[in-house]
């Protein structure tokens, strides 16, 4: 996806964290392409969640730099802002699966709390060699922050109490109070976005949508949780990608600005369309038509019934809307997994399978 223009005179010198993983890798590709001047340096830790695959088509440029790593890891962190001069932290770095975090919450609490607060301390330690160089932290957050909507409650707006629900969204929340507080008591410019759920190309088999698509390709049972009346407001990755793009031109540090596309879905009503589109895409499906793979499996604990964002700020304040529809969306995901075996299949591992097995039991193996 090409930019829209920003003005943009110097070049920047970006840390990107977590840029081997869905989100991550999605923007770190669209600003490798739309701003060929700028250094790009990623620090991953290569969790399974991250795939140096997502980038593999940058190595060989001259102003982009891998580096696997934690975010925990101080000395690392302290080295590369140096001697990379860093001056803008784009921050996706993270534990991001609501079940993981239920089955094992630890390294929720390490990763996204811990790591991010490392982060914080050494950009704030770093920031006088860069302070003249319009510095910034974007911490990227999620709307799970806020917790669970009732039918008929307005969206969340950014003045929505936290209310979180799982270890997940808890972590989350606590680092979005942690660059909050450093905004306020240490004047480091730091901007929070809250978004709503993405999908898209390079997403990880396990989350809702790449999973349906994958199983539908296997002809393996759709697990849905509980009645599948819950709701998401679904956003393209690239729109993400674009929000974020317009935020770091046009934000304003010590804000927050929700980003969401719009589009509430129930997830029974979302997995119908997937299944409709890849009954259509697919020529030799396993079962047809899949959705009689539906099944209705046993709820998330502590399941959250509805997001909806409202993204007024962001529309109003710095002139971003999502530029495509769920229908779109979907079709181009359905046609990339289509077209991305090979990217999927080494995924589907003994790890991965184990996770299933845990996650899911024996209802839909
Ligand atoms: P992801 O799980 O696909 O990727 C996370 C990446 O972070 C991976 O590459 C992983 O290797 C890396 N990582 C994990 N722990 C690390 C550590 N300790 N040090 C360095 N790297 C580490 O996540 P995603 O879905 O791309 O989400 C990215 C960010 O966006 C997260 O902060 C998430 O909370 C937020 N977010 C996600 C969504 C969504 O729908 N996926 C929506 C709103 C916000
Ligand atoms: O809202 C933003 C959040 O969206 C991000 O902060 C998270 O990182 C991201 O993972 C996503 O969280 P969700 O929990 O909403 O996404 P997930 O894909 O896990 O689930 C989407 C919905 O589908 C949710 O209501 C649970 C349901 N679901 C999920 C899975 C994996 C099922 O019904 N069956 C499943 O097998």
């Amino acid at each position: 996806m090409v930019s829209e223009s920003f003005p943009d005179p110097h070049p920047r010198r970006l840390l990107i964290t977590g840029g081997a993983g869905f989100i991550g890798s999605n923007f770190t590709q669209y600003w490798c392409e739309n701003y060929q001047s700028d250094r790009v340096v990623v620090l991953d830790a290569l969790t399974y969640a991250g795939n140096p695959q997502n980038l593999a088509n940058l190595k060989a440029r001259d102003n982009f730099h891998f580096v696997r790593g934690n975010i925990c890891d101080r000395p690392l962190v302290d080295e590369l802002l140096k001697t990379e001069a860093i001056e803008t932290i784009v921050h996706f770095a993270a534990e991001s699966h609501v079940d993981r975090s239920i089955l094992a919450p630890d390294a929720f609490i390490q990763t996204n709390l811990v790591g991010t607060f490392t982060l914080l301390e050494a950009f704030r330690r770093h920031f006088p060699r860069i302070a003249e160089n319009n510095p910034l932290f974007l911490h990227v957050s999620t709307d799970e922050v806020y917790g669970s909507l009732n039918p008929d409650d307005p969206p969340f707006t950014e003045m929505t109490p936290y209310a979180p629900n799982s270890p997940y969204s808890a972590s989350k929340a606590g680092s979005d109070h942690l660059a909050r507080s450093y905004f306020h008591t240490y004047q480091i410019p730091t901007v929070i976005t809250n978004c709503s759920n993405n999908y898209g190309s390079y997403h990880f088999p396990e989350k809702l949508i790449p999973l349906m698509c994958i199983n539908i390709l296997l002809g393996k049972p759709l697990p849905v949780y509980g009645d599948g009346q819950n709701v998401r407001d679904w956003l393209y990755v690239l729109d993400h990608c674009r929000a974020l793009e317009t935020v770091i031109h046009r934000g304003k540090p010590g804000e927050m600005y929700n980003i969401g596309g719009n589009h509430e879905v129930k997830n029974i009503d979302l997995v119908k369309m997937l299944c409709a589109i890849v009954d259509e895409l697919a020529s030799d499906l396993p079962v047809r038509p899949s959705e009689q793979l539906i099944t209705f499996v046993k709820d998330r604990p502590g399941h959250d019934r509805r997001y909806a964002i409202d993204a007024t700020k962001i529309k109003t304040e710095l002139g971003w809307t999502p530029s495509v529809t769920v229908e779109e969306g979907l079709r181009k995901t359905v046609r990339w997994y289509l077209d991305n075996r090979h990217w999927w299949q080494p995924l589907l591992s003994e790890e991965y399978q184990t996770y299933y097995q845990k996650l899911y039991g024996n209802s839909v193996l």
